[in-house]
């Protein structure tokens, strides 16, 4: 046989373990003979050295019984059926409504099944035994039990391990794997030569190569199957990965970001958008009113054209929505509901440009958090305003943005807002089920007019979140807020 190729580590266990052949080697006395002090090294090289055939590893599983949390408790202040059982000692005919009274609900209930079990039962409205000295000895070799833990899972009473094993959190058992090394016949005869420690080089550089060194060196080899701890790097959170995704997507088809602030009026977040002011989703509970500033100046032509829309249509040809419009609701501070603020006043500011814009950014709603709710989220929102703009493109734009987002089954089905017309919901199939992900239409004249806009705007606000749930795979919305380390670290690179 050719002699093997060993490593400087494995050089270095074999030529110890070979001063003294017959020995069984611990892990310690490894580390002692080759002066190391990584574990890691031992187990390592001891791993190559089977591997080659020079050396045989045992394993042995040593299994301890040690106290868990109730455990650890019980030792301190004795076990539930302990604590009961010398209060109905010290009790005089002790009741089940005393002994409520006595003991917290999240004990009493558990410590009255496990006294019944003892034999100590309820007769005529007290606590009784027929053999209190039975429960006294029972009890006591309990709590020696858990007194005496740790222990080896060989020396444990073998009656209170499987009585222990059935009750919650008291104890658990540990199993710790060591291993030792002892020279097969060939580890024992492998000749001194081989086991003589070489520099091995474990990078080539550009110094080597040009020197003639190379040619006598000696290249360590690397064993890629060995175990490694996998490096762990600074990255984006998920959430951050899939906007950057998403924004990504629209410019390169063609759009330019918009960004602008949460703060807004209600007229621009609402009355621009042709919502009734009395509009359920304008109400207290559904909207983030601000105290401060708790309104704010909207310039009064504005004010005085948005009026005429809502009150009787305007110059639209609309009847409006009829009763009287309300300045002071108009300039109410609101943390925005929707981006679709933010692009109607991109409109407003350019009336007559030709544009495709979007956002990716924060809405705030009054919701209670749950699985799929949040009161703070993202909306992907977009706009296109060009001469001929229709529905059609509408819905291949819509169609194409999921396509590049890895959801190619989109449809959309007819919905109602009351700023367009047509309106749309758009879903995703995702696990043989039809999401619903976002809305969409075109912007109702009684919302271009007033601003002055005559070309069509086709128009969506999606849910940025839900799109995570489905890339992500989650059934949680919360998953995504909550620092999760372990899972933060398991995601998918996006
Ligand atoms: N703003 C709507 C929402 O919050 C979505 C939408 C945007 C619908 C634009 C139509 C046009 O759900």
């Amino acid at each position: 046989m050719d002699a093997p190729s060993l490593l400087n580590p494995e050089r270095r266990m074999l030529k110890a373990m070979q001063t003294d052949v017959g020995r069984t080697w611990s892990l310690n006395e490894v580390l002692k003979a080759c002066n190391w002090t990584d574990q890691a090294v031992a187990a390592a090289a001891g791993h190559g050295l089977t591997n080659h055939g020079m050396v045989e590893t045992m394993e042995h599983v040593v299994r301890t019984v040690k106290a868990a949390s109730e455990g650890l408790k019980a030792a301190q202040e004795g076990l539930l059926e302990q604590r009961l059982w010398s209060w109905i000692q010290s009790t005089e005919s002790a009741s089940m409504a005393d002994l409520q009274s006595a003991f917290e609900r999240h004990e009493a209930g558990p410590g009255v099944g496990l006294l019944k079990r003892l034999g100590v039962l309820l007769i005529d409205g007290t606590f009784q035994s027929d053999d209190p000295e039975h429960v006294g000895r029972e009890i006591e070799q309990r709590a020696t039990f858990i007194r005496g833990l740790p222990c080896s899972i060989e020396t444990a009473d073998s009656t209170m391990l499987e009585h222990f094993k059935s009750r919650r959190g008291l104890i658990e058992i540990a199993e710790q794997t060591t291993r030792t090394w002892s020279l097969t016949e060939a580890g024992a005869h492998l000749g001194g030569e081989h086991l003589e420690e070489k520099e091995a080089v474990s990078e080539i550089t550009t110094e080597l190569l040009q020197s003639e060194a190379w040619k006598d060196a000696e290249f360590r080899s690397f064993d890629v199957t060995l175990e490694s701890a996998s490096p762990r790097t600074g990255r984006s959170h998920p959430m951050q990965a899939l906007i950057e995704r998403v924004r990504a997507i629209f410019l390169e088809m063609g759009f330019s970001e918009l960004v602008d602030d949460y703060v807004q009026t209600a007229g621009w977040n609402m009355d621009a958008l042709f919502i009734p002011q009395d509009h359920p989703a304008r109400e207290m509970q559904d909207t983030f009113y601000l105290e401060n500033p708790a309104s704010l100046p909207l310039p009064a032509d504005l004010v005085k054209a948005w009026g005429d829309i809502h009150e009787h249509g305007g110059v639209t040809g609309s009847v409006g929505w009829g009763g009287a419009f309300s300045k002071a609701t108009s300039e109410k501070g609101l943390l925005r509901t929707h981006t679709t603020v933010n692009t109607i006043q991109y409109l407003a500011a350019h009336p007559d440009e030709a544009c495709r814009v979007f956002s990716v950014d924060r809405v705030f709603r009054k919701e209670a958090i749950d699985r799929t709710h949040l009161p703070e989220f993202h909306q992907i929102e977009g706009i296109i305003m060009e001469e001929g703009a229709n529905l059609q493109m509408l819905v291949t734009t819509m169609k194409t943005f999921y396509a590049k987002m890895g959801c190619p089954e989109v449809r959309v089905r007819p919905a109602y807002f009351p700023y367009t017309e047509p309106s749309l919901e758009i879903e995703v199939k995702w696990r043989g089920k039809w999401l619903e992900l976002g809305g969409a239409g075109i912007f109702r004249p009684e919302v271009t007019e007033p601003l002055g806009i005559s070309t069509p705007v086709l128009a969506w606000g999606m849910g940025l979140e839900r799109l995570a749930m489905l890339v992500l795979g989650l059934d949680d919305i919360r998953q995504l807020y909550i620092s999760d380390l372990e899972w933060l670290r398991n995601q998918p690179i996006l």
